[in-house]
C-alpha cells in the first residue's frame, strides 16, 4: 500500500513501491497486489481515507492475502487499527527492514543493533498485537510485584533489555575502534564502496578481491562492513571496504543499526560509488547517496563513481547483449555524473583496468612532497616516516634525519613541527 503525498515525496510512487515489493521479495514475501492513494489529508486513525479501506477489504473477493505492507510508518494505533479492519497483519517498512535486517546482520554487533532495533520499534507497540513478536524475541525477567500489570510488565522488560543491548553495543564498538585504528596506522589508504542497495557493490569487492563477500539479487545482502586489502596491478596497495546498501525512505528506527557500517566511511580516504546504471530509476538512487553521504558529513570525501551492470545495457548501435565500455550507449536522460564516473561491469569484469587506474589516481592526488629534518630522540617518528613516505632521499646530520620524499596527506600533521 502506499500513499502520494503531494508536494512531500521525493520518488515517484510507482518507483518506491516497486522497491518495496524488491523489499519484500527480499524478506520472503510474494507480492499479489498493489494499492495506492493520493493523499490530500492524513486520516489519523488509519492514515488512509475510509473508502481506501474498503476497497482493499473488498479485494479479498478475489484475491488471498495475508498481510499488508504500508510503505509509509504507520503508528501503533494506525497500525492497531488497520489490523482489525483487514483482519490480516499490517507492517510498515519499517518493519520490513527490520525484518530483512533480522535475517542478514552476520556480525556480533549487526545482530545487537538489529535487537535493539527491534526492540525499539515494539516498546510503543507492546499493548497491541505486537506483544506476540515480544515473546518470540525472548523477553526476559520476572512479572512485577502486585499491581503491576501484564502490559506494565512487558515495558520494563522492554526497557531493561533496550539498556543491556546499549551498553554491549558500546562495548563492541570500542573493541572495533582499536581495530580500525590498527588498519589506518597500519598506513594503507581505505577505500569504501558505498551505493544503493543491489548495486553491485558486493559482487565489485568479490570481483576486484576475490573476497567472498556474500551477493546475491536480494537487498541489503550487505549488513556489515567487510574490508579487504587490494593490490593494484603497479603494486600500489589500499584496503577496500564494504558497506551497506543505501536506500530512500531509512525509517529512522533503522538509521542506528545501519552506523555500524556506515561509521567505516568516516575512515575512508576515498569512496567509490557504485551505480547500478541498468536501472530505471539509478539517477534518483544515485541522489539518495550523495543525500545520505551529505547527513553523514562527507560531502567533502573525493569520491569516484563507477556505473555498474552495463552488460544489462543495450548498446547505441541496438545490439542486443549489452556492450563492452568503449561502446557504451548514452545514459537514460537526465544522468550526470562526474568526468570520472567509470562504466563497468561486476560480473563481466568490464571497465576494471580503468577504474582502478582512477582510484589509484585520486589517492595519489592525497601524497604530499615534503622534506622533514627529526631529531634522533623523536626516533618513532623517523621510524614512521620510512615505512609510510616513498623515501626519495635520507641524510644523516648533526641536527637529526633529513627526509624527503612523499608522504600520505593523513601523517603529514605529525611532522608539521620538523617540516623544512
Ligand atoms: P546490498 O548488499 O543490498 O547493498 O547490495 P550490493 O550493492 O552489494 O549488490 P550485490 O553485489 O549483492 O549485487 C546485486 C545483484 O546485482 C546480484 O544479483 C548481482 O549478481 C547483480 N550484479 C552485480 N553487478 C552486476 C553487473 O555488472 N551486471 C549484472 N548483469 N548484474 C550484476
Amino acid at each position: 500500500m502506499g500513499v502520494e503525498r503531494p508536494g512531500t515525496e521525493t520518488w515517484a510512487l510507482a518507483d518506491s513501491l516497486a522497491e518495496m515489493a524488491h523489499l519484500a521479495q527480499t524478506a520472503g514475501i510474494a507480492v499479489v497486489g498493489e494499492v495506492s492513494q493520493r493523499l490530500r489529508s492524513v486520516s489519523p486513525a488509519t492514515l488512509i481515507g475510509k473508502g481506501k479501506v474498503e476497497e482493499i477489504r473488498e479485494l479479498r473477493g478475489g484475491l488471498t492475502y495475508e498481510l499488508i505492507i504500508f510503505d509509509d510508518d504507520l503508528s501503533p494505533s494506525q497500525q492497531h487499527n488497520l489490523e482489525r479492519e483487514f483482519g490480516v497483519p499490517v507492517i510498515d517498512r519499517a518493519a520490513l527492514i527490520l525484518q530483512i535486517f533480522g535475517q542478514r546482520a552476520r556480525t556480533h554487533e549487526g545482530r545487537l543493533q538489529v535487537e535493539l532495533a527491534k526492540w525499539e520499534y515494539m516498546l510503543p507497540r507492546l499493548a497491541g498485537q505486537w506483544t506476540h513478536l515480544e515473546r518470540q524475541a525472548g523477553g526476559t525477567g520476572t512479572r512485577g510485584g502486585p499491581g503491576e500489570t501484564q502490559l506494565e510488565a512487558d515495558r520494563r522488560d522492554a526497557r531493561q533489555r533496550i539498556g543491556e543491548l546499549k551498553s554491549e553495543i558500546a562495548r563492541v564498538r570500542q573493541r572495533r575502534e582499536l581495530h580500525r585504528r590498527h588498519r589506518v596506522e597500519e598506513g594503507l589508504p581505505v577505500v569504501a564502496l558505498v551505493g544503493n542497495t543491489n548495486a553491485g557493490k558486493s559482487t565489485l569487492l568479490n570481483a576486484l578481491t576475490d573476497a567472498g563477500t556474500l551477493a546475491e539479487d536480494r537487498l541489503f545482502a550487505t549488513l556489515d562492513p567487510t574490508t579487504r586489502r587490494f593490490t593494484t596491478p603497479s603494486g600500489n596497495q589500499f584496503l577496500l571496504t564494504d558497506t551497506v546498501g543505501f536506500i530512500q525512505k531509512l525509517p529512522p528506527t533503522l538509521v542506528a543499526a545501519f552506523r555500524a557500517t556506515l561509521e567505516e566511511l568516516e575512515s575512508a580516504d576515498l569512496l567509490l560509488h557504485v551505480v547500478d546504471a541498468s536501472h530505471p530509476n539509478f539517477a534518483a538512487q544515485a541522489r539518495v547517496v550523495h543525500q545520505v553521504l551529505a547527513e553523514l558529513g562527507l560531502s567533502d570525501r573525493p569520491v569516484i563513481t563507477a556505473l555498474n551492470k552495463i552488460d544489462l545495457l543495450a548498446p547505441a548501435d541496438g545490439r542486443a547483449g549489452g556492450g563492452a565500455p568503449e561502446e557504451v550507449p548514452s545514459w537514460p536522460s537526465g544522468a550526470t555524473f562526474d568526468p570520472t564516473a567509470t562504466p563497468v561491469s561486476a560480473v563481466r569484469g568490464w571497465g576494471f583496468e580503468l577504474l582502478i587506474a582512477r582510484v589509484e589516481a585520486a589517492l595519489a592526488r592525497r601524497w604530499v612532497v615534503v622534506t622533514v629534518c627529526v631529531p634522533y630522540q623523536a626516533d618513532q617518528l623517523i621510524q614512521l616516516f620510512r615505512q609510510r613516505a616513498r623515501l626519495a632521499d635520507e641524510k644523516y646530520t648533526p641536527d637529526g634525519a633529513l627526509l624527503s620524499g612523499q608522504l600520505p596527506e593523513r601523517y603529514v600533521s605529525q611532522f608539521r613541527s620538523f617540516l623544512i
